[in-house]
């Protein structure tokens, strides 16, 4: 059984994320924990409260506010990409369930030194939350069992600024906090969303047909992605960062190709902040830190996410 934790800066496909771990069999959420990054902080709480009352789990996940800013610098959010409410603008209505009052990363914190070497971290959002519980109880590095990030990319174009993807971009300062923290970790980058994470017309068509409230739910989620992904891509699909990273935690047989890294973090130029480099030669010879997933499998993490929205355990 894995015991989660889902650090996640909650619009669109963080919420299908956090569904497949509420429905997963061979995983237990423990605590979602939220970092500043899509959209409004407040409105990424509402968000996770929404999705786990959606899930029929109210008041069963503790959710804990985190880091409201980056650590240094700072950053635009991404409405554009998520809509206003980070949910496709489908004004879900306020979750009874309310956040908890301990702050983010006293709770990672507590939950990791109560379970050592349990805790498997899914991170899908920027690093700040984890980067300061590393700060405030640098011990956890050897108490956390793993690390899973969807961030970066592997010699791939970013997403929010040529050099570099969203999530470590906002943060690029905590990024490299944690990667080299020695905390046993995966990276998915956005090239193994863009390459087997995306939903292309007769794929997303195909889930709209499910009727479920789960692929209703996917579908408006993702509403302001397919507009997006049109306007910046010229594609007609809708992308799956987030939930590729938790099927690929979930069941691991879905990534085909996976390497021992040394992997280094931009954090102090302007044009390339938050690029992710790989020393894919091992040209530095310095000890890999982290193991990148070069290639995952598009079926088999279709078919996950197929029966996700049609409403089975995955
Ligand atoms: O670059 C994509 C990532 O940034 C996803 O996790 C998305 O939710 C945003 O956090
Ligand atoms: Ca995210």
């Amino acid at each position: 059984m894995l015991h989660l934790i889902l650090d996640t800066d909650t619009a669109g496909d963080d919420t299908i994320a956090m569904l497949m771990a509420l429905r997963a069999s061979n995983a237990k959420l423990e605590a979602v924990t939220i970092n500043c990054g899509n959209i409004d902080f407040d409105q990424q709480v509402e968000n996770a409260l929404y999705t786990i009352e959606f899930a029929g789990m109210s008041g069963k996940v503790p959710v804990y506010p985190g880091a409201r800013h980056p650590l240094l610098k700072d950053w635009k959010t991404a409405e554009y990409v998520h809509g206003r409410d980070g949910m496709g603008n489908s004004n879900f209505p306020r979750a009874k369930q309310r956040p908890e009052n301990r702050h983010a990363v006293d709770a990672i914190i507590e939950a990791v030194n109560a379970k050592p070497g349990e805790i498997t971290i899914v991170e899908i959002a920027p690093m700040t939350n984890l980067a300061m519980a590393l700060r405030k109880d640098p011990s956890i590095a050897d108490k956390v069992k793993a690390l899973y990030f969807m961030g970066g990319t592997n010699y791939y174009q970013g997403n929010v600024t040529p050099a570099a993807e969203f999530n470590i971009w906002v943060d690029p300062d905590a990024a490299k906090i944690v990667l080299n923290s020695g905390i046993p970790t995966t990276m998915v980058g956005w090239e193994i969303c863009m390459r087997s994470g995306l939903l292309d017309r007769k794929e997303y068509t195909e889930i709209q047909r499910f009727g479920t409230k789960e692929s209703e739910f996917f579908m408006s989620v993702n509403r302001q992605v397919l507009r997006f992904m049109k306007r910046a891509y010229g594609l007609d699909a809708i992308t799956c960062p987030d939930s590729i990273t938790m099927a690929i935690v979930l069941n691991p047989s879905i990534v085909k190709s996976i390497k021992q890294r040394y992997v280094e973090v931009d954090n102090v130029s302007e044009i390339s902040r938050g690029a992710t480099w790989i020393d894919e030669l091992m040209i530095l010879k310095r000890r890999p830190n982290v193991n990148v997933v070069y290639e995952a499998s598009h079926a088999a993490f279709k078919d996950m996410l197929s029966r996700l929205l049609m409403g089975e355990k995955v």
